[in-house]
């Protein structure tokens, strides 16, 4: 099959990088998270005492930071200056520095070629937030998968107290909704459905049932 790519956007709490990655099983194609790359240029300021919305102490800061992905075992895994931190930026803090730090033009400017040479030698599909808008506008499937505010707080409360995380379902609520506002109302590559995106909301349906309109998808727009 030809090489393509699948884009998938939407608000956090989803579930878009669950099916994206049991799509890419079931396609052999990679998965690039790029949530991931955003929360590890999180980790680098909040490591360094900065605050996550000093936009000029924050660009200054570009040059000191590499960041790398590698698969091991179709996983992907994420490299801050050579130190896998894959675990270490799936924390709440992080979650809101990478928020913050993803609406400075410089930061996603710096951080768009990593993304975009991830498919141009492989078939990928990746999840963002404007991965349809900007990353690849040229995706062969752009889906933009989203549902209710309140059911994303209830996956993502469960998630984080399976963890171990003590959070009240209220506090995910609300961190939830500010994300969604910083995340929409950004001037540069806000969150949004492209024009020719494939809008799936799944608010009432189940993971397996997603997964199976996703595929139906997919199945259309390549058959085209
Ligand atoms: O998908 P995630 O929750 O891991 O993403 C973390 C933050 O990164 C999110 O609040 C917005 C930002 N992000 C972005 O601006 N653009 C992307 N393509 C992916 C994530």
């Amino acid at each position: 099959m030809k090489k393509f790519a699948v884009a998938i956007d939407g608000p956090s709490g989803a579930g878009k990088s669950s099916i994206a990655k049991a799509l890419a099983k079931k396609l052999n194609i990679i998965y690039v998270d790029t949530g991931a790359i955003y929360r590890t240029v999180g980790l680098y300021v909040y490591r360094h005492n900065v605050d996550s919305k000093d936009e000029d102490s924050i660009i200054a800061m570009l040059s000191d930071i590499s960041v790398s992905l590698d698969y091991v075992d179709g996983v992907q895994h994420i490299f801050l200056n050579g130190e896998d931190v894959s675990d270490l930026i799936r924390t709440e803090t992080i979650s809101r520095y990478a928020s913050d730090v993803s609406a400075i033009p410089e930061v996603r400017a710096f951080l768009l070629n990593l993304q975009r040479d991830m498919a141009k030698e492989n078939s990928v599909i990746m999840d963002g937030r404007d991965i349809g808008t900007v990353v690849l506008p040229d995706a062969e499937v752009k889906i933009f998968l989203t549902a209710s505010a309140e059911v994303r707080a209830r996956r993502r409360f469960k998630e984080l107290t399976e963890k171990g995380e003590t959070v009240t379902f209220d506090e995910v609520l609300a961190a939830i909704i500010t994300r969604d506002r910083n995340d929409s109302s950004r001037a540069t590559a806000p969150l949004k459905a492209a024009d020719d995106a494939v809008i799936l909301d799944n608010s009432d349906i189940n993971a397996s049932e997603t997964l199976d309109r996703v595929i139906d998808i997919i199945r259309s727009k390549t058959a085209e």
